[in-house]
């Protein structure tokens, strides 16, 4: 449809007709049953509204997309047709590792892949936007919604969000298998308060711009079409009803030109929050702040349109709102087709296609991540290992997203150790092991000890004061150890876990994540060695919650800590835990050794617009072949405000052959020197830089080097 059809379409719409494109129910409204005592009595409509409602929340399937389709086009009075929006966040039917392990890849091409392979399966099933990517940055892992993001840095989120955006739209989301995405949650709902889900956030205004906005402006760059309000306040104001973040910051800063949607029910929330006087109150603050979609409330449906005709909302912020919406509908394709590409057939030749079960299994190579390792990995085929922990049985290790996923599909850990080593003899007992069993146990070459948590503990709602491992499993942990030695800790779950005792005593430790529904066959082949370990820590590992929040990214105190991980008086520090993380951002090991020349730079002073180059080289001392992820960080150090110790610039993951060495080369750039100055101005301000190129956020393999006007 062209935009002048667009605008006639607009101009013929009755103020109603206009806040209903405005409004998102979920599928609970357009039940038979439902609507005479469910959801809809409580929103006081008839029972014609849902149907007239611009798009629906959650609903997923072809043929039963296509029936609603055409039972709410019937009753629009414009024949306008719908957009389901659903939350495909690590995948529709077939799950992909969770966010924060995409995110452990340090690949790019791989979220891409991942994000892709759920457009496909979700726009067969009728999808038409999915709400992620969630780029929410993370420093607290007491929040359960660690599980969505990728990781704690701006410059890793964000070269994720933008390759999630493009995986999900490609270059046109009217083609067949693409999706529309909405980044979220706009903005910092990654940081509450003591890590409480929906509590306010605290955070300076440097803060909020140097690291939390970074990866919504590469999602909005990478040309996003949705952007989601969050529900926490930033600065004692509800962000979706923020005018100065929604318009100034997101539209006139960051050029966002698409789809605003409030979280679910965030608009009415403004008023339990305190801050809008009644629902009413809250559907035109929202308005006008730049929320476009109010998403599972009424107060759009029963308390704009008073407002709109007595004036006190201008109808034309209530116009460019539905145009937005409209437009959305017109780049989806959906006037010219409203079904896009919902087809049983469609759904029978993508979903759970043999090239999205193989992009499961390598996405989990990629994001297991080997912590420790003192020799005892990888296990040899042939001998007798112990595999102690209800995880291991367990399918719920796909993550909380999984809410559209097949769990009959869901391949075990022992499923897949049964399947792929079939000389080994594996000795299997759950959580508590009896007398019997642990004698077993006892007499095995090595245990796979499975701790942590399920995908129940994690996600939406799910915050813990304390992230250290249960009672249950530290018991578990000593009663195993007791007994073998040689035990090796699998550690599932979405957030980073409190190890510290596992992490001494354990001969290996490898973080597993949720691995989605194929990736125990990941986890069983970097066990035995099939696969080499190449994934890296999105999320620092803290010692203990009191550490908390954390990053490898700090600041100098004017009482620097010493290099020394023991107690010093009257420095910031802590008496009983080092500064630092149990393990740090970027670590992650292989079964191979790395050797990394020092930096070389092509010169040691950057003028004003040009660039210079940083190479080292690496190499690979092993007998297998391995993928090395080169990261590099930059300290500036001094400026107009203080500046992190170091913050990652860079990152590139290269293959290595047995004993092959490479050269890597990065580009320095004065734009990666920039940050927000004691005016709020994002500059890069002349004086001496350190750079450091290695192996993780603890390389100290470094160079100096000059910006110069
Ligand atoms: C609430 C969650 O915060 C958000 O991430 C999700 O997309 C919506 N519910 C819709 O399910």
């Amino acid at each position: 449809m062209d935009r002048q059809k667009l605008e006639n379409l607009l101009a013929d719409m009755s103020v109603s007709e206009k806040i209903e494109q405005l409004v998102q129910l979920h599928g609970g409204f357009f039940g038979e049953v439902d609507m005479i005592t469910g959801p809809a009595a409580e929103f006081k409509m008839d029972a014609d509204r849902p149907y007239r409602t611009g798009t629906v929340l959650g609903e997923h399937g072809a043929e039963h997309l296509r029936n609603l389709q055409d039972r709410m086009m019937a009753k629009q009075p414009h024949r306008i047709p719908a957009i389901f929006m659903a939350d495909v966040i690590h995948g529709y039917k077939t799950a992909f590792p969770v966010p924060i392990a995409i995110g452990s890849s340090f690949d790019p091409d791989l979220a891409e892949e991942i994000a892709s392979a759920a457009a496909e399966e979700a726009s067969a099933a009728g999808v038409h936007v999915t709400f992620s990517p969630m780029v929410d940055l993370v420093r607290d892992p007491r929040w359960g919604r660690c599980m969505e993001s990728t990781g704690e840095d701006p410059y890793l989120n964000s070269a994720m969000a933008a390759a999630f955006v493009r995986g999900f739209q490609g270059d046109d989301i009217s083609k067949k298998g693409k999706i529309a995405a909405c980044v979220k949650h706009f903005a910092a709902y990654g940081a509450p308060v003591a890590g409480r889900d929906y509590n306010v956030t605290e955070i300076s205004e440097h803060t909020l711009f140097e690291d939390y906005l970074k990866p919504y402006r590469a999602a909005v760059e990478a040309g996003v079409k949705l952007v989601m309000t969050a529900f926490n306040t930033i600065d004692r104001k509800p962000c979706t009803t923020n005018r100065h973040l929604l318009r100034d910051v997101l539209r006139e800063d960051m050029g966002f030109k698409g789809v605003v949607i409030s979280d679910y029910n965030a608009v009415g929330e403004t008023v339990i929050q305190g801050s809008s006087a009644d629902r009413a109150d809250a559907a035109k603050k929202a308005l006008i702040a730049g929320c476009d979609i109010d998403m599972m409330s009424d107060c759009y449906l029963n308390g704009l349109e008073g407002a709109i005709k007595s004036g006190e909302v201008d109808e034309k912020l209530l116009d460019e709102a539905v145009m937005r919406v409209l437009e959305l509908k017109n780049e989806l394709g959906l006037f010219e087709n409203p079904y896009k590409d919902g087809s049983a057939e469609r759904e029978k030749e993508v979903i759970f296609s043999e090239k999205i079960q193989a992009l499961g299994r390598r996405a989990a190579e990629e994001t297991t991540v080997l912590l420790k390792n003192d020799g005892i990995l990888p296990l040899k085929n042939g001998q007798k290992i112990g595999v102690v922990g209800d995880l291991a049985q367990s399918k719920e290790i796909v993550g909380s997203w999984s809410i559209f996923a097949d769990a009959s599909r869901t391949v075990t850990l022992r499923e897949a150790l049964e399947k792929l080593c079939p000389e080994t003899e594996f000795v299997f007992s759950g959580d508590a092991p009896t007398e019997t069993e642990l004698e077993k146990i006892a007499s095995c070459d090595a245990v796979l000890l499975c701790l942590g948590e399920d995908q129940s503990r994690t996600g939406e709602s799910m915050s813990v004061a304390d992230i250290s491992l249960s009672d249950g499993h530290r018991e578990l942990f000593s009663r195993v150890s007791a007994v073998n030695k040689n035990t090796v800790a699998l550690i599932y779950g979405g957030r980073p876990l409190a190890i510290p005792e596992v992490a001494k005593a354990a001969r290996a430790v490898v973080e597993v994540w949720l691995p989605g529904t194929v990736g125990s066959y990941a986890v069983a082949d970097i066990i035995f060695g099939k696969v080499n370990p190449s994934g890296r820590l999105s999320m620092s590992i803290p010692y203990c919650s009191g550490q908390l929040p954390i990053s490898y990214s700090l600041f100098n105190t004017g009482r620097p800590k010493p290099e020394t991980d023991s107690f010093v008086r009257y420095v910031s520090n802590y008496m009983d835990v080092p500064n630092r993380p149990l393990y740090s951002f970027g670590c992650g090991l292989s079964y191979c050794e790395i050797a990394y020349s020092e930096p070389i730079l092509s010169k040691n002073v950057i003028r004003r617009g040009e660039k210079i180059t940083a190479s080292v080289s690496v190499e690979n001392m092993g007998d297998s072949a391995v993928t090395e992820t080169v990261q590099l960080y930059i300290r500036d150090i001094k400026g107009s405000v203080v500046r992190p110790l170091r913050e990652l610039k860079g990152f590139k993951r290269v293959g290595l052959e047995p004993h092959e060495k490479k050269n890597v080369e990065f580009e320095i750039s004065e734009d990666m020197l920039k940050f927000y100055d004691a005016e709020m101005n994002f500059t890069a301000e002349a004086g001496g830089f350190t750079l450091w190129i290695g192996h993780d956020s603890l390389t100290k393999n470094g160079a100096d080097f000059r910006l110069e006007d």
